[in-house]
Formats: C-alpha cells, structure tokens, sequence
C-alpha cells in the first residue's frame, strides 16, 4: 500500500491521504453498505409484512449507481432508514461504524449531526438516542480511533416548534453534560415543507446559550425570503446555500453571506442526485470559492448518496481543475470553521502540519 511520503501517489490516493474536515454529515444518511446489511440482519426475524422495504433501497441504489431513472427522492431513504434505526443498539451501531468509516477515509475531525428521536415500541427516547450517540463517540475515541469527533443536534423542519424547543433544550443540557461534545444545532429535513422562519426565536436562543448554528439554507429555489432571515440570525455556517446567487432577491442574500462571512458546506454529489444542480460543473462551489469566500467540501449522507469526502474533493479537483496545493488549502482553511474550541483548532493545525511535508507539497 502506497503511504503519504512515497509522493507520486494517484489523484484518488492523495485526496484519501489529505487530512480532512467534515463538517455536514447527517447520521442516519451516512449509514454504509456494510452497516446496512448488519442491520437488516437484525430485522429478518420480523414477520414479512414488518420487514423494512429493501425493494426500494435496491432501487435507490439503482439509481445512485447506475444513473436510472427511480422515481424515489432521498426523504424517503431517511424514513425507511428510520424505521431501520429503532432502537439504541441499532443507533450505537451505526454511531461507531460511521465515525470509523470517517477516520479510514483520512477524516481527522468530524461533526456529526442527528435528529434525536423517540420510538415508544423500542423505549428509546431522545435522551437515550443522545446518550447512546454520545457514548459512542466517546468509545471510539477509548478505541484510538484516529478522529476528533463533535455532536450537532438537529432540528426536522416538518416537526412541530415544540419538537424544536425540546430539542433546543437538550442541546443546552447536553452541552454542559458532555464537555463540550454537543456545539451546535442544525436546521434541517425536506426543504419543500414549512417555513423555517418560525423557528429563529429558538435558534437566537440556543446561539445565545453559546451553541453554534449550522442551518440547511437556499436549497431550493423558492426560499430566498426565509433563507435572508436565516443567514441575519446569524447562522454560523451555511448547509448547501445552493440557491443563494440564483433567485430572486440573490443580491441581498449574497450581501448578507459576505458581510457576516459565513462559511458554506458544500456537498456535491447530493446536490447532484437530488437535482438541485444541474450538473457537476454547474455546482455553486465555484461561483463561491472565485469570490474567495469560505467553502468547505462535505458528503451530507455519503451512504444514501454512496460518496466518501476523499471523493469529494477529488471530484472537484477533477470538475474544476484543482491542484493538489489548492486542496491542501481548502482542507486546511475548514480546521477555521469547526464549532470545537480553539484548542482543537491548535491541535488540527499541528497535524496539518505534519502532514504536509508527506505528501510532497
Ligand atoms: P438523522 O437526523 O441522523 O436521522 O439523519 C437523517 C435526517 O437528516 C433526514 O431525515 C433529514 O431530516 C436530514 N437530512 C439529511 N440530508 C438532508 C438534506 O440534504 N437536506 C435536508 N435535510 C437533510
Ligand atoms: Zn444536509
């Protein structure tokens, strides 16, 4: 096997070599192939009319891997991928085989972030869902995992405000609990439905108790008026902001993002399958990084959209013809937009560092 100090390495090899930050990783879309097929296991002894529908996961692969054209969107995978998911040995499954699946990647920081959620059937609640997500970070790091991992609660836009207030209020609990593994919040799920406008008295609260927020934001076109009061709060960091230079009212929401200077995360490969852009090199990525502005590559759910972060940034490289220098600086300048303490950031920057001299740069 190649190592970094052996320098002519592939373009694959070197973005999976390349120390790394993710910063937007949805849990229980960043489930693997491998941890799927755990988890079915688990379910077989179900009666056939309890089994989840692996009908329709094939069919998502299908159309994930073989370009068909499968008439299933990703909120559906995120349920069925719920209704797997029950109960809190099936959530510290998941939880230890993505943040090892990260660290074998060459992701050296990750936050994750999750919807806690309660099912009665199982008795797990969302207290027990945060424990258990938190107990696994905290194994993993036991285990010498080579990762630094941070936990972002989320808030489902289709739920009710007092799902969200509950939810505000265990990131508050949780983040004087866990010292300091919970440092965010996130606003997310089907972008079609509500208007997160109802939610920013909650979000102003929670970054006012010290959280940070990373809020799903323009990822369609029809929400340039929600979207402006979103990056005023402000926002910390931008999901997607994929419709941010391109609809109505854009000036304004471009202003807003360069005078606070939020950071974008951007994911291609789920923009791309979920049609929010029209083609690879059609991606906001470069109208954003010409401008100079802060972007940081991410894989939003690499296993419903069956991506890796090494393959990210190695289809940017490609898509936009980048050098191994540029990816090294993109890589290098995310370690300034995590949620962690400025310890952390010291401690990334000193493995950067190391690093560097590796791969030949
Ligand atoms: P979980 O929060 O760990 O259960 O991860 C799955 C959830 O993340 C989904 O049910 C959605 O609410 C959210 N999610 C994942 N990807 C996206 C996205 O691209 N846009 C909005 N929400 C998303
Ligand atoms: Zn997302």
């Amino acid at each position: 096997m190649a190592t970094a100090s052996e320098g002519h390495v592939s373009e694959e090899k070197f973005c999976k070599l390349l120390p790394k930050v993710e910063l937007h990783a949805h849990l229980n879309g960043s489930i693997s192939n491998e941890t799927m097929t755990k988890l079915l296991a688990r379910k077989a002894h179900l009666p056939q009319d309890q089994q989840p529908d692996t009908q329709a996961l094939q069919q998502w692969t299908d159309k994930v891997e073989k370009g068909k054209d499968v008439n299933l969107v990703s909120f559906q995978m995120f349920k069925l991928n719920h209704q797997i998911v029950d109960d809190t040995e099936a959530v510290a499954m998941v939880a230890k085989d993505v943040v090892r699946e990260f660290a074998e990647d060459g992701v050296r920081y990750l936050e994750l972030r999750s919807t806690p959620r309660d099912v009665p059937q199982t008795g797990m609640t969302k207290r027990s869902y945060i424990e258990t997500v938190l107990k696994a970070i905290q194994q993993c790091q036991e285990e010498g995992v080579d990762i630094i991992v941070r936990f972002i609660l989320a808030i489902d836009r289709r739920n009710s405000l007092e799902a969200a207030a509950e939810t505000i209020q265990l990131a508050e609990e949780y983040r004087a609990k866990s010292g300091g593994i919970v440092v965010g919040v996130d606003l997310s799920g089907d972008p079609m439905v509500g208007d997160a406008r109802q939610f920013i008295p909650l979000l102003q609260q929670a970054r006012n108790a010290g959280l940070r927020l990373a809020l799903h934001i323009a990822e369609r076109c029809h929400q340039g008026v929600e979207s402006l009061a979103l990056l005023n709060i402000p926002t910390d960091r931008i999901g997607h902001g994929t419709f941010l230079h391109r609809v109505e009212g854009s000036q304004e929401l471009v202003a807003a993002t360069e005078l606070h200077n939020i950071p974008l995360e951007l994911c291609q490969t789920a923009n791309h399958i979920s049609k929010s852009v029209p083609s690879y090199d059609q991606h906001h990525f470069k109208y954003w990084y010409d401008k100079g502005h802060p972007c940081v590559f991410c894989t939003d759910d690499k296993g419903v959209f069956h991506t890796t972060l090494s393959k990210e940034y190695h289809l940017a490289m490609m898509t936009f013809d980048l050098s191994r220098k540029q990816l090294w600086q993109l890589s290098e300048r995310s370690i300034d937009f995590i949620f962690a303490d400025d310890d952390v950031k010291q401690t990334l920057r000193k493995h950067w560092t190391n690093e560097r001299s590796k791969l030949q740069l």
